[in-house]
């Protein structure tokens, strides 16, 4: 349990402490015109890491990132004509653009959910001030645990989140209380992924391209559905003691007692044991031994409580036959 310090909006330094709380990793509840999001450096990995863990997060789902304004947008994430006259038109507001990231251009792995897409909106509001100050986008999911509705207020945040955050910025109830449009702008038609105050009716209008809603004649896009997503090239094996010769070890803890001289390679996910710093690399294993010429793929076993749950449930699909 951590302290969960509760500031009003109305007082002039807190957008100051929201940016202090936020450079230095940590978690704040921030309101925006939609819910409350719980807001962490998107570009910090342990930090995004504290989302899931806060939220009992069961998968690595991923995350919107906030921006303060189209060009902090653009350093992030590819724009065509239809996406920026989107953002044009509905920015700051409810609406995210599901667009191809940069990829190294800073946002944390974690964030994309392993993904090669991101999803970017600006707010309005506290939120985008904060983001303005901290200069760098924010990851923020709505700030409630797990499989519990979106918050509205300062209150309902609590609710679930008290002891597990470090602040919580009171700004009254949001505007809509409904969470942003969802969108993938693709060339000559939108489709829409979650449906949100910015209407169908409003981006075809604004577009004037066809909107489609997911699902009508389209391939699977909900990420990390598809058992086997994002799984390396090589065979895995998970909760394994030690690795056999020319297997590549991801090592969570301390070294095992024999075999690791016959590996193949090494990536250690936490030395300490620690599931934050293991969530936040844990892309960035798969990604080193993602390659043709690795076939086989040894994992320590990792414990299931807390955000060993999500970090399983993502192994277990990179293991998953294909
Ligand atoms: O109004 C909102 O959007 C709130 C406030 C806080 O901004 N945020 C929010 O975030 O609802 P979250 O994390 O609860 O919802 C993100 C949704 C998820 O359903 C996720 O699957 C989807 O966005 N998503 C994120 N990145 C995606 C991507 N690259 N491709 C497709 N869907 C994506
Ligand atoms: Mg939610």
């Amino acid at each position: 349990m951590i302290q969960t310090q509760r500031i009003s909006l109305n007082d002039p330094a807190a957008i100051g402490l929201l940016v202090a709380c936020l450079a230095r990793g940590g978690l704040a509840a921030i309101p925006t015109e939609t819910v409350y999001g719980l807001a962490a450096d998107a570009t910090n990995g342990e930090a995004v890491a504290g989302i899931f863990e806060a939220k009992g997060r069961p998968r690595f789902n991923p995350l919107i990132s906030h921006g303060s304004d189209l060009a902090m947008a653009e350093r992030y994430a590819l724009f065509d004509p239809l996406a920026r006259r989107l953002a044009e038109t509905f920015w700051p507001g409810p609406l995210t653009l599901v667009l191809p990231a940069r990829l190294g251009a800073g946002l944390h792995p974690l964030v994309l959910g392993g993904l090669q897409t991101v999803a970017l909106r600006i707010p309005q509001g506290p939120m985008r001030e904060a983001v303005a100050a901290l200069g760098r986008p924010v990851a923020a999911p709505s700030a409630n645990r797990s499989g519990r509705v979106s918050p509205t207020t300062a209150t309902h945040v609590l609710h679930t989140l008290d002891g597990r955050i470090d602040l919580v910025a009171d700004g009254g109830p949001t505007m809509h209380g409904l969470e942003s449009t969802i969108v993938r702008p693709e060339g000559n038609r939108v489709v829409l992924l979650r449906p949100g105050s910015v209407t169908a009716d409003d981006l075809a209008a604004a577009s004037g391209v066809p909107v489609v809603r997911r699902g009508e004649g389209d391939a699977i896009d909900a990420p990390g559905q598809m058992l086997s997503h994002y799984a390396p090239h090589g065979r895995v094996r998970l909760d394994a003691v030690a690795p056999e010769p020319g297997e590549h070890w991801i090592a969570f803890g301390p070294e095992p007692a024999a075999g690791l001289e016959a590996a193949a390679g090494l990536f250690q996910l936490s030395e300490t044991g620690d599931l934050r710093e293991a969530a936040s690399r844990l892309f960035a294993a798969l990604a080193a031994f993602d390659s043709p010429d690795i076939e086989r793929i040894a994992v320590a076993p990792i414990p299931r409580e807390g955000l060993g749950e999500a970090i399983n449930d993502r192994l277990r699909r990179a293991a998953a036959d294909r």
